[in-house]
């Protein structure tokens, strides 16, 4: 009998204690990425989106730290193992129009990771796969992180991720 792939997973929902451990998230989940990928960051003002990405750029092997674009609205970093495509959507005005225009498919059908913090601003042009990425303040120093897989993929690396950083089946 087949095994049948799982198409749908329980978010994981957890707490991260400091802003290292927020790094080592993105990290560990940079470690998973597949070329093509796309990983959608929520969160209000400071929630810890950037600090995520920056665990991210390291996992990827890149010594520079990742910044948010500023006046651009992707930074393209490449030489690491997988390039890496940071959007930040925060200073979007005509979410759809611009972000069409600035010709996100092809981002997204690259060979490299695509991370877009302030997704949330753009809703509806995304690929039904991807992660998402939810970042919330609990305290000065705690954030709670959901992570939730939507396609196939994504549930398989999420299985993976739980299983490195929880050791759950
Ligand atoms: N556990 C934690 N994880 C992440 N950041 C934390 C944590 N605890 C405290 N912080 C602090 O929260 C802030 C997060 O800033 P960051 O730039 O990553 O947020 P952001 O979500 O990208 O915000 P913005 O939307 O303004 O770009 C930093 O000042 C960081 O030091
Ligand atoms: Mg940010």
């Amino acid at each position: 009998m087949g095994v049948s792939r799982r198409e749908s997973f329980s978010p994981l929902d957890f707490i991260s204690h400091s802003v290292a451990q927020t790094q080592r998230i993105g990290a560990r989940l940079a470690e998973l990425a597949l070329p093509g990928d796309l990983f959608l960051l929520e969160g209000e003002l400071g929630a810890g989106k950037t600090c995520l990405a920056q665990g991210i750029g390291r996992g990827l092997g890149y010594n520079v730290p990742v910044r948010s674009p500023t006046f651009t609205l992707i930074n393209e970093y490449r030489h690491g193992r997988l390039p890496l495509y940071h959007v930040d959507l925060y200073r979007l005005e005509a979410p759809v129009a611009e972000i069409l225009a600035l010709g996100i498919e092809d981002y997204l059908n690259s060979d490299g990771l695509c991370l877009v913090e302030w997704a949330d601003r753009a809703r509806g042009v995304y690929p039904p796969d991807h992660l998402r990425i939810v970042l919330s303040p609990i305290s000065e120093t705690k954030r709670r992180v959901i992570l939730e897989a939507c396609g196939e993929r994504y549930c398989d690396l999420l299985q993976t991720f739980r299983h490195q950083a929880f050791g759950i089946q």
